[in-house]
């Protein structure tokens, strides 16, 4: 795998934004609220998991895996503290996490499980960022009227979750994970993923006091499920993962590898893994 880089952002988010920052538009801002609020637990978790589970491999596997760990951590748990900076203007703005408070007990409950499956769960997650990442990368419009700083916050963390896609996949097939846990986790997270983020995006509206007006169900169609919307562009992508052959460095990462060289300015580099 590539060297991964862990980079600090060089954007301003101590001064508030708008409650609904991307252009005015309300579903797409609250869309972005909920998986913010998901990140700092989530990505925590996904650390976790992988420390758990590298424990489990050989000396020599440990040593071949340590710059990939490492550099995942890095990037991961930037990013779990730069969202929380974001998200403590969201829950300013009235916004409550519930997201956070269901995925807490659902970890409880997981990691009373062999390590294995916490690794099935993350790489699980960690397609779905890949496949999103490679959506808001190639839609560029989705953000174009965000504030820069912003947009810079997003493109970043889609940027880098392309570059580290294959961390937690190589580990669950280092550890002997087997097809049929690794499909049935991708259904599950599928379900809870979906769901929270369904439901936390419509406790967003509620707050922002659109969740009933037609204008943002005209865009939640058209940003899901239109032409190029997430949800019609992606499935093929999300269903790449139930192929036997499936690895994750198929997913094409020039858009990534892209923003990162042209956008150096926005971030310092602290390192990288090797
Ligand atoms: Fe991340
Ligand atoms: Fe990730």
């Amino acid at each position: 795998m590539t060297d991964l880089t862990v980079r600090k952002l060089l954007i301003d988010l101590d001064t508030p934004f708008e409650l609904r920052w991307n252009g005015g538009d309300a579903f797409t801002s609250a869309l972005m609220y909920a998986l913010s609020l998901s990140f700092p637990v989530g990505e925590q978790f996904f650390i976790d998991s992988l420390r758990r589970g590298v424990k489990e491999l050989s000396p020599e596997l440990q040593a071949t895996f340590a710059q990939d760990i490492k550099g995942f951590i890095g990037q991961e748990a930037t990013h779990r503290r730069i969202h929380e900076r974001f998200n403590h203007h969201v829950l300013n703005q009235g916004m409550v996490n519930h997201w956070e408070k269901r995925a807490l007990s659902r970890i409880e409950h997981i990691n009373q499980k062999a390590a294995i499956h916490a690794v099935a769960i993350t790489a699980a997650y960690e397609h779905f960022t890949s496949v999103f990442a490679a959506w808001l990368l190639s839609h560029p419009e989705f953000l174009a009227q965000a504030p820069a700083r912003l947009q810079t916050l997003w493109l970043w963390h889609a940027s880098e979750e392309t570059e580290h896609r294959s961390v937690s996949f190589d580990i669950y097939r280092a550890m002997g994970g087997n097809e049929v846990w690794r499909r049935r986790w991708m259904i599950s997270v599928s379900v809870f993923f979906l769901t929270d983020l369904l439901c936390q995006t419509i406790n967003n509206l509620w707050h922002d006091g659109s969740l009933f007006k037609a204008s943002t169900w005209r865009s939640a169609w058209r940003h899901l499920f239109a032409k190029e919307g997430l949800f019609t562009f992606s499935l093929a992508d999300w269903k790449k993962y139930f192929s036997a052959d499936f690895h994750p460095s198929e997913h094409d990462d020039q858009l990534s590898r892209q923003w990162i060289h042209t956008h150096s300015q926005t971030y310092q580099a602290l390192g990288q893994s090797t």
